[in-house]
């Protein structure tokens, strides 16, 4: 058996008992038999394990930048218990070879539950769409070409046509391109003062009204990834109110940070969509706040230093975010007064579970002993050298936020315990 004693589950102080997978009790009983491993849950909080539905692993292909073995570990670090990982590896996981290699490398790992996300089009060029029956069959979750619009409208209409025959969500990553038009970080002042091109908020919004316009029309689901901006999510909103099936997420970077990090051309705050600024940022709290964005996300996107040390134009997008993102959340919206731990739960591991079709873990009798304990009171800096990611890549390096993973267990095991590490 695993004990938890004395540890806070809802404002309660309990003992949690698991046995195998599952949890046997949670409540004042106690027990010390031998073998059992204890944990001393004394100013911890217990909490389901965190589900990261937006993650890239990079293996296959750009292992340099991070491996499955690196970046379920920095998941666990981060008190994750599952991640989904996008497709645009290398090759892209369109086929399911990769989908079971992906499965084959996280069971060795031994970390996390792993979700692979197959491509919706062959290569994520937008061209054909995959096998998807073979895929889900393969173990695939969701599909997404995460990194790269489904251009053609077209082509996205029957992609969502096909995946709602296996019930599977199809994410989209919504920017339409041609409203890019070669910019770098979000169109504003900040842009302006550096005199870098501006990416236009019209380039989110639009893809996501298209989306929308898809779900409604064809009455499908649509998850939408990462959204960024007040316009995308008043348009979500609106469309929630109608009935339609869409979702969508955030990311910790768009609640906590504006494009006042890319000034000095700092590359480390570049990630696509870009940061906004501080209304949009307030508009994103709103949205978690009403219920509009469904969950947080990483968008884990890690990247090697020489790539990301190419300036403001060639460095690619994305921000190392596994291990950060309790500590920006919690504190950015429960500490800052915008949202209950309860609330939270629901944008971290209820609502990416629902939406994903799995079970996530239940600090009840009979629930998944995946289970994520954090120390709330505790205040610590980050520090990009001490990430298990291989990408050291994050704007928040510096920054000071509460809320500490202590320990993160998966199926009943300890699978990260901050103490023995260091
Ligand atoms: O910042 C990003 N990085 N956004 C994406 O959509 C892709 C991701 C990546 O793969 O690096
Ligand atoms: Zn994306």
């Amino acid at each position: 058996m695993l004990v938890i004693n004395n540890v806070t589950v809802k404002g309660k102080q309990v003992n949690i008992l698991i046995e195998g997978d599952r949890v046997v009790s949670v409540g004042k009983r106690t027990r010390a038999a031998k073998g059992d491993v204890i944990i001393d849950g004394t100013s911890l909080t217990a909490l389901p394990g965190f589900i990261d539905m937006h993650v890239h692993l990079r293996e296959p292909g750009f292992e340099y930048k991070e491996d499955i073995t690196s970046g379920t570990r920095a998941a666990v670090r981060g008190g994750f218990t599952a991640v989904a990982c996008m497709p645009n590896t290398k090759p892209v996981t369109d086929n399911p070879y990769i989908v079971k290699y992906i499965l084959m490398r996280a069971k060795e790992a031994d970390n996390c539950r792993v979700y692979p996300v197959a491509a919706i089009t062959q290569g994520e060029k937008g061209q054909q769409l995959t096998e998807m029956k073979k895929l889900k069959d393969a173990g695939a979750a969701a599909f997404s070409d995460d990194g790269v619009p489904v251009s053609d409208s077209r082509m996205m209409r029957n992609a969502l046509l096909y995946a709602s025959t296996f019930n599977l969500p199809v994410i989209e990553h919504c920017e339409d391109k041609s409203l890019v038009d070669g910019g770098v970080v979000n169109e504003g002042k900040n842009a302006n003062l550096l005199g870098l091109p501006g990416i236009s908020r019209a380039s989110e919004d639009a893809e996501i009204a298209r989306n929308i316009v898809l779900a409604e029309v064809y009455g499908v689901p649509i998850h939408l990834a990462h959204v960024s901006t007040r316009g995308g999510m008043q348009l979500i909103r609106e469309a929630k109110a109608r009935g339609v099936k869409v979702t969508c997420e955030t990311c910790p970077h768009y609640m906590a940070l504006t494009d006042d990090e890319i000034l000095g051309f700092n590359a480390m705050a570049k990630v696509n969509p870009p940061l906004r600024e501080e209304e949009d940022r307030q508009a994103v709290i709103a949205a978690i706040v009403d219920g509009t964005a469904d969950c947080i996300v990483t968008d884990h996107a890690p990247h090697s230093k020489e790539d990301k040390d190419n300036g403001m134009y060639d460095s690619p997008n994305g921000i190392s975010g596994l291990e950060t993102s309790y500590a920006v959340a919690y504190t950015t919206l429960v500490r800052g007064g915008y949202i209950g731990q309860e609330q939270l739960c629901r944008l971290m591991t209820y609502n990416p579970a629902k939406i994903l079709g799995v079970e996530c873990g239940r600090i009840e009798k009979g629930g998944l002993a995946d289970i994520t304990l954090v120390d709330n009171s505790a205040e610590w800096t980050v520090d990009p050298e001490q990430f298990a990611s291989k990408g050291k890549n994050t704007p928040f390096a510096g920054k000071k936020y509460f809320g500490r993973v202590e320990y993160t267990i998966v199926g009943g095991r300890v699978r990260y315990a901050r103490k023995e590490e260091i």
